[in-house]
Parts: structure tokens; C-alpha cells; sequence
């Protein structure tokens, strides 16, 4: 077990160039690298900043393999508020990476429970994660392990928290936010090779510090992430105000 490395950044197009650089650093030596992928308002940014740097011909995703976190049940993938639509919208619709080697769980699935099982099955076929990219939840959840989530979950169906469900209303035209969704365990995400936690904005500062400086616990399911030991956590000056170890990443 290592402390996560801590990168602490201006602002958060600052944060998004620091994981933009490590994405395209890991597929240069790994073109066909496994990405895990978070949705949100968090990763907005590096997903422009992916674009940029696909059609610059800084990064080629042609091999490269990515498994998103979660998904909603019952919601179709081309439904607005799918986190399937949202990853056309703003990732997979500008880069160049192949259609059947983007995975996202079926929320949609008559057969949630096999479903859940077959995501697994997927990431194991294709060798693991190299790179699990993560927001934070305000609650402490990460993909939408909400507190509580057992360290040992595998991918799961979830009854999502009332304050995510808010957090996530403006993703949704009609604001009718689904109750349940499907998202990998902490054990999938904590068998990755590599993490990067991204967390912006002010109103991430309390859940920052339990994360990083409050007990390990599933009451906090991103404190499960010091537990593993190649872990960054990029974050911007307000989301690390509460921090009591501040180190500030040098020239960015
Ligand atoms: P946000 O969501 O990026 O919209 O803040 C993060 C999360 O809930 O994981």
C-alpha cells in the first residue's frame, strides 16, 4: 500500500491536460491499452482534450479498448441521458476509436444479473484494465459505488443515492433521473494497473480530504483507492483547499 501520488493543479482544464498527457503517453508505448472511462461533468474537458489530440495526430485510439464505469437501468443506449449517449456525444463520436472495442453496460438488459456478469467476463477477455479513469462523488462513490459498497464488489446493479440522482437531474431533459444503475465493483476498479482519480471545484474539497486523510472504509468507497499501489489523484486548487498535505505540481 503507497499513499496516492497527488497532483494538485490550478483549475481543472489544468487537471484535464495533466490525464490527457498520461492517456496519450500510455497508448503511445500501448496502442491497444484498456481504458476504463468515467462520465460526469468532471471528464468534459479531457474528453475535448482526447479530440484535440486525436485530430492532431497526437493520439491514435485504433487499438485501443475502453469500459465505461456505469450506465442507468432502463434507459435505452441512444436515450438522452445514457451515459451511451453521452459517451458518443463527447468522446467516441471524435476519436477514432472502433465501435466493438467500446463497452459500456447494458442498462437496458432484460437480464441485468447475467449482464453484470458478461461485463466482467469482457474486461477479463481483454487482458484487464491498464487505466481506470475516475471521477468522485460528492458522497465519496466512485463509478456509482455509493457508501457502503462492500471493497470486494464486483460489476453490480445499484439503488443510486438521492443526492447522486441530484447531482446528475441536469443530464436529463425530462430531470426524471433513474433510480438504479449497473456499475463496476471497487474490487474491478481496484484490479486495475494504474488509477487516476480526477476531482475539480470546491464542492469537492470535504470529500477529498475523507478520501485521502479520513479512515479507509466503505463508508467512503474512494478510500478504498489507498489501498492500491499505483494511484494518482489530479485535482484542482479548490477541490484540494481541505487538504492538510498540499503538494503543488510543479509548472502547470
Ligand atoms: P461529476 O460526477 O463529475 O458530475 O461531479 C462525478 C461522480 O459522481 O463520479
Amino acid at each position: 500500500m503507497a499513499d496516492p501520488a497527488l497532483s494538485i493543479v490550478e483549475d481543472a482544464s489544468s487537471a484535464a491536460r495533466v490525464v490527457a498527457d498520461r492517456v496519450e503517453e500510455l497508448i503511445r508505448g500501448r496502442p491497444n491499452a484498456v481504458l476504463a472511462l468515467p462520465t460526469g461533468r468532471t471528464p468534459l474537458r479531457l474528453y475535448d482534450l482526447l479530440a484535440e489530440r486525436y485530430r492532431a495526430g497526437r493520439i491514435d485510439f485504433r487499438s485501443a479498448r475502453t469500459f465505461n464505469l456505469d450506465e442507468w437501468v432502463g434507459v435505452g443506449r441512444r436515450a438522452p441521458g445514457s451515459y451511451a449517449a453521452f459517451m458518443d456525444e463527447h468522446l467516441f463520436s471524435r476519436v477514432n476509436l472502433r465501435p466493438e472495442n467500446r463497452a459500456i453496460p447494458d442498462g437496458a438488459a432484460t437480464d441485468l444479473n447475467a449482464e453484470c456478469a458478461g461485463y466482467e467476463e469482457r474486461i477479463r477477455e481483454a487482458g484487464g484494465i491498464d487505466l481506470a479513469i475516475l471521477g468522485i462523488g460528492r458522497n465519496g462513490h466512485i463509478g456509482f459505488n455509493e457508501p457502503g459498497t462492500p471493497f470486494d464488489s464486483r460489476t453490480h446493479v445499484v439503488d443510486v443515492a438521492v443526492e447522486t440522482r441530484a447531482a446528475n437531474q441536469w443530464s436529463f431533459p425530462d430531470g426524471r433521473v433513474p433510480t438504479r444503475a449497473i456499475t463496476v465493483g471497487i474490487a474491478t476498479i481496484l484490479e486495475a494497473r494504474e488509477i487516476v482519480l480526477m476531482a475539480t471545484g470546491a464542492a469537492k474539497s470535504a470529500v477529498l480530504r475523507r478520501m485521502l486523510e479520513g479512515p479507509i472504509e466503505p463508508s467512503c468507497p474512494a478510500s478504498a483507492l489507498r489501498l492500491h499501489p499505483h494511484v494518482q489523484v489530479v485535482a484542482d486548487a479548490p477541490s484540494a483547499a481541505d487538504l492538510r498535505s498540499r503538494t503543488e505540481a510543479p509548472g502547470r
